[in-house]
């Protein structure tokens, strides 16, 4: 009886866990846009080392006090160790769902430099921010990168983990693994704005350019036509003043 008992509530506590754990991927899945956004996974393992690592050579060289955010932050397992190895610098999470966040905070309770802020990180100013870390979902790597590379300053390092981002200069790729399965990690910073206008200054040459060689052919061939009607309006006369 005092077995079927513990059985019995045993059996209560884990379908109560697996109702709470299952509204709450309904909650994420619907906070993360049904899909559009990535929804709470934490880096881990290799990849999760090679990110930090990242980072780390960054906030290593820095002459002044960093500011360094990671775009949906989850519970802080990129910014929290970092956070903790470099008390110099100024650390900020942006996060939307509340679990992970909360979580961070704990985590994060006796640091000082670590902020973690509730919000829609495609809503957030970056103009300040000297080094950013995401791990968003592919279809975010776009928009996201376009809002990057707009807001940024030039030096400024992204950091994406898995994902390409949009709209910013390549730096350099970084090989990792996630269990075991070879993934990526991307480096970019602002594209140059002088680079740009120099790439657009070129190809606008290059139409005129050939606007011009068309021009002139078209001229040439104008030319050619004008001189064999003249010759044949002149040999015509001739004929005509033979006959007379
Ligand atoms: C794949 S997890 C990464 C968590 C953390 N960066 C890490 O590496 O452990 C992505 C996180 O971004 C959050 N997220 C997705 N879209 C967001 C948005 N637009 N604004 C804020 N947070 C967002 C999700 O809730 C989720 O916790």
């Amino acid at each position: 009886m005092c077995c079927n008992g513990i059985i019995v509530i045993f059996a209560l506590v884990i379908g109560f866990a697996a109702i709470v754990y299952l509204l709450y991927q309904a909650y994420s899945y619907i906070k993360c846009g049904c899909g559009k956004y990535g929804p709470f996974v934490s880096s881990y393992g290799k990849i999760k080392e090679d990110m930090i690592e990242e980072a780390r050579s960054v906030l290593k060289k820095a002459k002044h006090k960093m500011k360094v955010t990671d775009l949906g932050c989850g519970s802080g397992a990129l910014l929290l160790p970092l956070a903790k190895e470099f008390p110099e610098h100024e650390f900020i999470g942006y996060e939307w769902d509340i679990v992970p966040l909360t979580m961070g905070k704990i985590k994060a309770a006796g640091l000082k430099n670590i902020k973690f802020i509730q919000g829609d990180y495609m809503k957030q100013s970056y103009e300040d921010m000297d080094l950013i870390m995401c791990y968003v979902l592919k279809v975010t790597g776009e928009p996201l990168g376009k809002i990057l590379a707009k807001s940024i300053k030039e030096s400024c390092v992204v950091i994406s983990e898995m994902f390409p981002l949009g709209h910013l200069e390549e730096v350099k790729q970084i090989e990792s693994s996630i269990y075991g399965i070879p993934e990526k990690i991307f480096v970019y910073r602002k594209p140059k704005l002088k680079e740009k206008q120099e790439k657009k200054n070129a190809t606008e040459k290059k139409k005129k350019e050939q606007l011009k060689s068309i021009k002139t052919k078209r001229i040439k061939a104008e030319n050619k036509k004008v001189i064999k009607t003249n010759t044949k309006k002149e040999t015509k006369g001739g004929k005509n003043v033979k006959k007379k």
